[in-house]
């Protein structure tokens, strides 16, 4: 397969992998609302149908994203145009808030650790629907490859950085596994034997949107025990959190391929 021809399946298979991950959601918090878990009054579902619905936006502004994105970078990396400040602490909240109804479906319990008293507050400058991606895929892994148990959302100061952890008590992966696991379409047997459905791209898209945001993604790993994946964001003097002038520069390079963790 050429490098061209490896892009175009990847960029298209991210596309699907996110809006299915979006759609399966939906469908869950659909049948418990049919099951009548959030009441039965517009009042008592009104809380769960705004979440219903900006999960659906998000579907919406990922496929006109790919039909505008010429290229992987801006698929899953950067868009330019959709560079913005934004509360990485607001964007955590409506990431447990959609993860919430899989938890419950899976029988886990998912904590939310994400809006206390940050050194230099919570500002990130970026592209909020790709960070959205790579907290999501993480999130939905941790719920994935857990069987019982809980999964944490944390977000804290590490010295001046600010830092997302996602931590779980699921099946871990085996050391020398780690290497490979955020290579495109790379899955460990383990995880084939929980859930035979996935495509081994999620954490590819992670990483990603990490690198292409200076964010340092990394993961550690006890089998048996759990994994915790870390998402940093750099201190800058003076600077929100997240993407600077000298990125930005940067964006629209070629990523190589495979990407390697
Ligand atoms: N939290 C986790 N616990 C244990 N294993 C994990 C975890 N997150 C990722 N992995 C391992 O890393 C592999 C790659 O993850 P990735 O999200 O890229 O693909 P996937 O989950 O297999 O499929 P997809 O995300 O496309 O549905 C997984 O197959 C799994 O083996
Ligand atoms: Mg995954």
């Amino acid at each position: 397969m050429s490098q061209k021809e490896l892009r175009d399946k990847i960029n298209i298979s991210a596309l699907v992998h996110d809006v299915s991950n979006a759609v399966v959601n939906e469908s869950i918090v659909l049948k418990q609302m049919i099951d009548g878990e959030y009441g039965s009054t517009l009042q008592e579902i009104k809380a769960i149908l705004g979440s219903l619905w900006q999960t659906n936006n998000r579907v919406i502004q990922l496929i006109d994203m790919y039909r505008s994105a010429r290229s992987i970078d801006r698929f899953i990396g950067v868009n330019p145009s959709g560079i913005g400040e934004f509360d990485i602490c607001d964007l955590l909240n409506n990431v447990y808030q959609e993860y919430l109804p899989l938890a419950k479906s899976n029988g886990l319990k998912l904590h939310s650790e994400i809006c206390e008293e940050y050194k230099y507050g919570t500002k990130v400058n970026g592209d909020a629907i790709h960070i959205y991606r790579m907290i999501s895929n993480l999130v939905k892994n941790a719920l994935q490859y857990t069987k019982t148990g809980d999964v944490f959302l944390k977000l804290v100061n590490q010295g001046n950085d600010l830092t997302v952890l996602i931590e779980d008590t699921g099946i871990g992966i085996k050391s020398e596994e780690l290497a490979n696991i955020f290579l495109p379409f790379y899955r460990t047997e383990a995880s084939t034997n929980v859930d035979s459905s996935g495509s081994g791209l999620g954490l590819y898209i992670a990483l990603m949107v990490a690198s292409s945001h200076g964010l340092r993604l990394s993961v550690d790993s006890i089998v048996g025990k759990g994994t915790t994946f870390t998402v940093i964001f750099s201190y800058k003097k003076d600077k929100p959190y997240g993407l600077d002038d000298t990125m930005f520069i940067k964006i629209g390079q070629a990523h190589a391929l495979p990407g390697r963790h």
